[in-house]
């Protein structure tokens, strides 16, 4: 009933663990915790039996007769505006916003809300904070305030967070569009997630950990996360998915959201699709209201490593796109990079991960968002450019971007590392090509030859 198998192993690296101290968390959540934490590991099939009695003593404790007062001290502690969770449905694991059991305890406490804040507020981020700002205020049962961690910055002596919260607009990143007022921007990162029960994380994925260290302990107990972050995180200990990092770090749920989604066109309300990947159900349906509207059509797949790798290797495919429209190669030749990139892209989800769907590559997180990013997106401008003008893609990245970070050629060199480090580069000849090409200076007509 609690488990499910272990979606999203990375069958290069150590099993993942995690220590939970019990010394300063109740036993209720001590054995939640460990039952969680138990239940995460991946590739650990064996401790399910062990991960089962925990939640099933942590269940039971909650389902003693005296619901607030055990909700009561972590409430307390963790000094929160709104009361946690229904305790049913935490002590499942399931993020429930459906009524339960325990829901009597709801005339002695204030109405459970759930409560969104963003981390990030870049191009993507600000698109974002205006669907959710507003979808928070067109369904029941969320808190209408938005807080937004903003990365401070002096725009013209002004700080950002100032510009965005008293014009609703983010000049920098996402200019002439609105954001709705109930968007608040907020500098600081602890006080932007401290009592939020959904956090979107939609920073550049070199700035996750950073904030994910800030923010070990200082979150409700019962936060869930959703990561709009496209790529991979890869350190000597192998690649983990940014999921997986904010996972590991805040001992959270963590769905995802990709799909062929450029962040001025979604601002601009101009229709398109994305796919929500996700373990766990009842968090997906909150996730869906969230995010979904008329304009940005949202489907769910229970494949969150599928619908993430898609979203983190399409900008390696952009970068090959970039280099054939500078080129000239005319669009057969690009279909022709689309289509390799794309089975190199499910090659590498499905060799590396276990529980990918095939079907997942049809969502719009995989075959549209491939499209797009290889029609208009910033990484095959930029890659264009490297062969028009002949500078390098860091300095064309400060030159054409304004602040935006180029996250391919990152990407592309993590992946390299990873392919080269198992002796796999020859089975995965476009990546290989586009990494030399973007760092090893080989001509970029190598992107046919090389194939
Ligand atoms: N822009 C899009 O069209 C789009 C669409 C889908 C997904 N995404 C993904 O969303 C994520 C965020 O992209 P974006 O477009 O919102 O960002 P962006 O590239 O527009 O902006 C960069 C952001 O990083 C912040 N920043 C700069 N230095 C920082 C630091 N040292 N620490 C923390 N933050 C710092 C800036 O304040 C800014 O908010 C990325 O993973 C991207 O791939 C982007």
């Amino acid at each position: 009933m609690i488990t499910k198998a272990p979606q999203h192993c990375c069958r290069l690296f150590l099993p993942r663990t995690r220590l939970v101290t019990t010394s300063s968390i109740s036993p209720c959540r001590a054995a939640l915790q460990a039952g969680r934490t138990t239940l995460s590991t991946r590739n650990n099939l064996t401790a399910a039996p062990a991960a089962r009695r925990s939640l099933s003593t942590a269940t039971d404790a909650l389902l003693s007769p005296r619901p607030p007062a055990l909700a009561a001290p972590a409430f307390r502690a963790a000094n929160l505006s709104v009361p946690p969770r229904p305790a049913l449905a935490l002590a499942r694991g399931l993020h429930s916003s459906r009524p339960t059991l325990l829901d009597a305890s709801k005339s002695t406490m204030t109405q459970y809300k759930e409560k969104a804040c963003l981390i990030g507020s870049g191009n993507w981020g600000s698109a974002i904070a205006k669907i959710v700002g507003r979808n928070v205020t067109e369904h029941d049962g969320f808190d209408r305030e938005v807080k937004m961690w903003v990365f401070e910055e002096m725009i013209n002596g002004e700080k950002l967070t100032e510009i965005i919260n008293t014009k609703h607009e983010n000049v920098k990143y996402l200019p002439n569009i609105k954001l709705p007022p109930n968007v608040k921007a907020v500098p600081d990162v602890v006080e932007t997630c401290h009592d939020a029960t959904v956090l979107i994380f939609v920073v550049p994925h070199q700035f996750v950990k950073g904030i994910c260290q800030k923010l070990v302990g200082r979150i409700r107990p019962d936060a869930r996360a959703i990561s709009l972050i496209k790529g991979v995180d890869v350190s000597a200990m192998g690649l983990t998915l940014v999921s997986d990092l904010i996972k590991q770090n805040l001992n959270v749920d963590v769905s995802v959201l990709m799909g062929a989604n450029i962040a001025n066109e979604v601002a601009a309300e101009n229709f398109c699709e994305t796919t929500i990947g996700y373990s766990d159900p009842d968090n997906a349906e909150v996730l869906k209201k969230l995010f979904h509207t008329p304009y940005f059509r949202v489907s769910t797949v229970p494949d969150v490593a599928g619908v993430e790798i898609c979203g983190a290797l399409k900008n390696i495919v952009a970068l090959g796109a970039g280099f054939v429209d500078g080129l000239r190669y005319g669009d057969n030749t690009k279909a022709a990079i689309i289509r390799l990139g794309l089975l190199e892209m499910k090659k590498f989800a499905k060799m590396f991960y276990s529980g990918v769907r095939d079907e997942t590559f049809l969502e719009s997180c995989g075959v549209a968002d491939l499209i797009t990013t290889c029609s208009g997106g910033r990484n095959r401008r930029v890659a264009e450019a490297m062969v028009t003008t002949g500078k390098p893609l860091d300095v064309l990245e400060k030159e054409m971007l304004n602040g935006q970070k180029l996250q391919g050629t990152l990407t592309a060199k993590e992946v390299y590392e990873i392919l080269s480090r198992q002796n796999l580069t020859h089975e995965f000849p476009l990546f290989t090509v586009i990494y030399r090409i973007s760092f090893e200076s080989l001509p970029a007509s190598h992107i046919v030859r090389d194939l």
